[in-house]
Formats: structure tokens, sequence, C-alpha cells
């Protein structure tokens, strides 16, 4: 099996992180295959090759995927039950690597995967694991913490527009976080470090700090005046999301903000991959430019 990757079919490129996936992948030279299901009306670079495709159907998926180097999945979570067919037309085809659509919080944290919407997640890794021991095909998943622009643009983390913070249990505890765009380069070099990154979970992050010291960084721009407060329980939350789902209800959010937020969710990254995928450290001032953008 040569480790060299060139060939890179994307599933979900038109939602929030596959865009800028896609964008990355054909600046760096890679031949991009969209996979787009029918009735889409997307529409993409001339450069890109689209293969239409029917998540129900193993034969459009290994259609689809032969004569594919590696799959990237960035499928959002409506589409995420479908990714262990897609694993499966993988490996029947004979591609290299998987990158499962995780992007969130540690992937190998239990604690996490426990959660109910994370299960389809859990479910998708076990398969790869599973695959990979068998020699039947590789892969990587990528852990990115919560997107720094989506978490300071809708106030998951701080609304600077608004001057509001909930300061989960405290503030004090330290979050990684990943701009999209660094997301998409993370991809992107795994892809080009197929070795380096072979079956395992890489991490990275843009910022590592608490939300205490976002509030400073924050305040730094748009001023200290005007702020409000408030200190809720990550564990008060998780019963509430327990609650709501047992009502029928769609608690997927406060779910995830416990797992962000929340003591043993592993959202902390202690040993990231930043060097070898070339992700950046924000500087203060750096993070300061990207709060400015949500600022008004
Ligand atoms: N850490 C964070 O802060 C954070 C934030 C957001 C997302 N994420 C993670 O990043 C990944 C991508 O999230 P996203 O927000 O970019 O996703 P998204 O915008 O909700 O969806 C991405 C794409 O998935 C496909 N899709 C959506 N629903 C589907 C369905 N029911 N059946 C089949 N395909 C479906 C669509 O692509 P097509 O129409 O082209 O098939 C869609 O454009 C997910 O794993 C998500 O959990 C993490």
């Amino acid at each position: 099996m040569s480790s060299s990757i060139t060939k890179v079919a994307i599933a979900g490129a038109t939602g929030n992180l596959g865009p800028s996936v896609l964008k990355q992948l054909l600046e760096d030279g890679f031949k991009v295959t969209v996979l787009t299901r029918k009735g889409a009306t997307h529409t993409f670079p001339p450069s890109v090759t689209t293969a239409e495709i029917d998540y129900n159907s193993p034969e459009s998926l290994e259609k689809a995927l032969s004569g594919q180097d590696a799959v990237v999945s960035t499928v959002g979570f409506g589409g995420l039950s479908y990714q262990p067919s897609l694993v499966q037309a993988a490996v029947k085809v004979g591609v290299k690597r998987f990158i499962p659509s995780e992007f969130g919080g540690d992937a190998e944290n239990e604690k996490t995967a426990s959660l109910p919407p994370l299960h389809a997640k859990k479910a998708v890794t076990d398969l790869l694991k599973k695959e990979a021991a068998a020699g039947s095909i590789t892969y990587t998943s990528i852990s990115t913490g919560p997107f720094l622009d989506m978490a300071v643009q809708y106030g998951i983390a701080i609304n600077v527009k608004g001057r509001k913070i909930t300061l989960w249990d405290g503030g004090d505890r330290p979050i990684s976080m990943t701009t999209i765009a660094y997301i998409a380069k993370a991809v992107s070099e795994v892809l080009k470090h197929p070795e380096e990154t072979k079956n395992r979970n890489v991490h990275v992050h843009n910022v590592n700090l608490t939300l205490k010291e976002l509030l400073e960084q924050a305040k730094k721009v748009v001023g200290p005046e005007g702020w409000t407060s408030e200190v809720k329980s990550t564990e008060e939350n998780l019963k509430h999301a327990y609650a709501e789902l047992e009502k029928g209800g769609n608690a997927t959010m406060q779910f995830l903000v416990t797992a962000i937020f929340g003591e043993g969710y592993g959202s902390d990254f202690k040993n990231v991959d930043n060097k070898l995928l070339g992700i950046k450290e924000f500087t203060g001032e750096e993070l300061q430019d990207h709060i400015k953008r949500f600022a008004n």
C-alpha cells in the first residue's frame, strides 16, 4: 500500500466546516471529489469532480469511492448515522485513509463518548479501529475543541456583542479551541503526513485558555464596561439535557456544552500535534483580532 495520498473524496462538503476543508484541499493540490446527494443544488469550483451518491446504496458509495486514496467526512449530526456505510464502502474499494467527522473535543474521551449525541461518532471510530486492526484501512480522527469562530460568533463561549458570558463551573477550566480555517489546514496536513498520523487521534488548537481569560481578552477588544456574567453548573446542565431528551426534545447543544466545559470531558488538550500539522498557537493579540471579527 503506497502511503502517498492525492485523490480525496469529501462527504458533507457544504456545511459549516466542509467548504473550508474543500478550499484548503484544492489549494494544496489534492484531486478532490465531492459526494453529493440526489437533488443537491450546490455548486463547486470547476476543478472539483462531483459524484452523486445515495447513502442507502452501498453500490453507489463504492462506485464514488473507487480509486480514491482518502475519504474525509465533514457530515453534520444529521449525517453521522451514514458514516458506517461510507467506511464499509471505503474498505471494500481499498481507500487508504478515512478521516471521520469528529472535529470536537478529545475523540478518545470515554465520558464525552457516553453522551447520547456523540454515540454515533464513537460507533464510527470503533468501526475504523476494527478495520484498521485488520489492516483493511487506516484512519485519523482530528480533535479540535470547539470551533473558535462559532464559539465567539454564536455566544457559545462568549457573547462579545451582548457583553455576556456564562462562566461554566466558575470559568477556571482551560479549553482548547481551533478556528475553522486551521481545522481545514489540519485535515490537509494529516493527508500530507499519512505515516505520522496513521491510526490515531491527533489534537490541534489555536488557543487553550479559561473562560475568565477569554473574557479578559474580549474586554481588551470592546472595553471593560457593561459586561454581565453568570456562573452555571455543567452537572445541572447535563441533568436538564437528559430531562429534555426524556421528553423527546432536542438537547444536542446542551449535551455539547457539558462536553466542552465540564470536568473530565477532555477539552483541555495537553499534548497537541500543532508542530507536525503547522497549526499556530495564537498570541493574545491574534486572539483579540479574531474576537474583533465578531464584536459588532
Ligand atoms: N467543535 C465544534 O465547535 C463544532 C462546531 C460545529 C461542528 N462540529 C463538528 O464538525 C462536523 C461538521 O459539522 P458542520 O457543522 O459543518 O455540519 P453541518 O453544517 O450541520 O452539515 C454538514 C453537511 O453534512 C451533510 N448532512 C447534513 N445533514 C445530513 C443528513 N441528514 N444526511 C446526510 N448528510 C447530511 C450535508 O452535506 P451534503 O448536503 O453536501 O451531503 C451538510 O452540508 C461534525 O462532526 C460536527 O459535530 C464541531
